[in-house]
């Protein structure tokens, strides 16, 4: 008896201890019912003044995204393109594709020289790297669905920010000094950018308010058919591009059926193809569902064990499956389906790391019918958007107009160029991504919102290219598995694997020695230097009292905004 209660105390003492030394989680900003979270203060409160007028998060959507395209010229463009995900109050969801496409000259072959090889630079720097811009079809078809405000008004703080200007943060500062070899390497004359920008220094952006001015008045017309489509054409043909006016008017946004799935108690909703977020996120958390993640404990050997090689084996599908699906026949369901994952994981060990060699894309029988910048909002009406919008590099393809005030992208890059040879991420691809005209590139992006018993959970998404997919899945778990907060969730270290090359991508700094020492000793190759971060992600989390906590990532100048 006597050793029962000194036992029971005992424990009490030692449940105590554990409370006591639990850490407090850190919190991120929490709002009662709305918010935007986004890579500049300025484009969060843009989007959440349009809410508090009484818009919807489409009409924030469309603040954001363009307010991005002033205030963060490094990704947030009107010369570039992206994704969207969304999910109505009542539980109606979809997504809009609004990816750049090749251009109707473009050809299967036209980063190769005369003996096959790809010519360097071709597909990055300059005119030729430009895909078929889609951000600004991609905003007015939203709103023209879903959007309750007039445009003229939801543009118009966007155009007031490009004329009054925008500061120039730390990070931003360093990034304009970092790309100004690129800059002068590409443009004729020197651009806006060439300045020697300085921290708080104000840029002023007259010439994208002028573009924008226009857009407000002629709509999206107005980019794909008017004056701005000319200059545009003109531009680029100038600089020795393919583009032609017939390529723009032909653009259109399209509407596209998300990839869901269920993880545990979780409904993802994730971008389809023509990115393989989606694919690749179901296909990574299928496969390490079986698994005791909790238990083996976050960043722990393990759990970086399981994740790394369910990475491995889905980008090793990516590279040979996924495409454009107008062009392209993707096994789509086989590929998300439960048994096919548990398959791919049969030679899985936690003895040994498998080697990337060893392992090709899965067998299927085809016989199913193939710089960045992220936003996530969530409106006072409980409807909720995830957005993910590029132009691909830094500051795209470095090509600047400095008549229509902004940079044009070089997704061409997204492209393979050639079967085997890595694009800018180091990923491989085949045929099912060759450059074909009208084609759009493949993705990474994964804007993506999860479902908690039927009810909205999380709204989340991030740049890194091929880093995107394996960022967000990290997020997503370090809630539900490691019941971090958000703002813990989004800050947290990153690892990631992509197949090839075969090594775990680390943040510097993020992992013990001892987890480094164990993963080497188990045939990993680690890669700390590569990636001093590993994506932004701007995340919301809806909490059990309704309330909404916001993710910023702390890697970023990214900041929540809400009320
Ligand atoms: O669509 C993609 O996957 C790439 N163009 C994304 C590029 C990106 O995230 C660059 N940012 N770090």
């Amino acid at each position: 008896m006597k050793k029962t209660i000194l036992l029971f105390t005992l424990s009490l003492v030692l449940i105590n201890c554990k409370t006591a030394v639990k850490k407090e989680k850190t919190i991120g900003l929490v709002t009662q019912k709305a918010m935007v979270v986004s890579a500049r203060e300025e484009a969060s409160k843009i989007g959440t003044d349009i809410l508090k007028k009484g818009g919807n998060a489409f009409d924030a959507m469309v603040a954001t995204e363009l307010a991005l395209a002033v205030a963060f010229p490094y990704a947030g463009n009107i010369g570039g393109g992206g994704f969207m995900v969304y999910r109505k109050n009542d539980g109606e969801i979809g997504a809009l594709d609004y990816r750049e496409k090749a251009p109707l000259a473009s050809s299967k072959d036209m980063f190769l020289d005369t003996d096959r090889n790809v010519i360097k630079g071709k597909s990055t720097f300059g005119s030729m790297a430009v895909g078929i811009p889609g951000t600004v079809a991609g905003v007015f078809e939203a709103h023209r669905k879903f959007g309750t405000l007039p445009m003229e008004e939801i543009l118009q703080p966007v155009i007031e920010l490009a004329k009054r200007g925008v500061i120039v943060t730390k990070k931003q500062e360093k990034r304009i000094q970092n790309f100004q070899s690129g800059f002068l390497k590409v443009n004729k004359d020197s651009i806006l950018f060439n300045k020697n920008w300085k921290e708080n220094d104000t840029i002023k952006y007259n010439a994208l308010a002028a573009t924008l001015t226009r857009i407000q008045k002629n709509g999206s017309d107005e980019f794909y058919k008017g004056e701005t489509a000319e200059k545009l054409v003109s531009f680029i043909q100038a600089n020795g591009g393919i583009m032609t006016l017939e390529d723009l008017a032909k653009y259109k946004a399209k509407w596209r059926t998300p990839i869901t799935f269920n993880y545990d108690d979780l409904r993802i909703i994730s971008m389809s193809p023509p990115s393989s977020g989606g694919i690749c996120l179901a296909q990574i958390m299928n496969a390490i569902e079986p698994y005791d993640l909790d238990k083996f404990g976050h960043n722990s050997t393990k759990a970086i064990q399981v994740i790394t090689e369910a990475e491995r084996r889905a980008y090793a599908d990516r590279s040979f499956f996924l495409g454009d699906p107008d062009f392209v026949k993707i096994p789509l369901k086989t590929l998300i389906s439960k048994e096919y994952i548990a398959g791919r994981m049969n030679d899985f060990s936690f003895d040994k790391a498998t080697k990337s060699e060893d392992v090709s894309h899965g067998s299927i029988k085809m016989t199913e019918s193939d710089e960045t910048t992220h936003y996530s909002i969530v409106d006072q009406f409980g409807n909720a958007i995830s957005a993910t919008t590029t132009i691909n590099a830094g500051y795209g393809s470095k090509l600047y107009s400095s008549e229509l005030g902004f940079f044009l992208n070089n997704e061409m890059d997204d492209f393979s160029s050639k079967t085997g040879v890595p694009n800018m991420f180091g990923l491989i691809g085949a045929k099912a991504n060759e450059i074909a005209p009208e084609k759009r590139m493949l993705s990474s992006m994964t804007p993506t919102i999860v479902e908690k018993n039927g009810q909205l959970f999380m709204v989340v998404g991030t740049p890194g290219g091929s880093t995107i997919i394996t960022s967000v899945l990290q997020t997503i778990l370090n809630v539900h598995e490691y019941k971090m907060s958000m703002k813990e969730a989004v800050n947290a270290s990153r690892f990631h694997h992509q197949w090839l090359p075969d090594n775990i991508k680390m943040e510097p700094d993020g992992f013990s020695t001892e987890i480094k020492t164990n993963l080497k000793n188990l045939g990993y190759n680690l890669d700390e230097t590569n990636s001093p971060v590993i994506g932004k992600v701007a995340a919301i989390l809806v909490l059990p009292n309704g309330k909404l906590e916001g993710g910023a990532d702390k890697r970023g100048d990214d900041a929540a905004v809400g009320f």
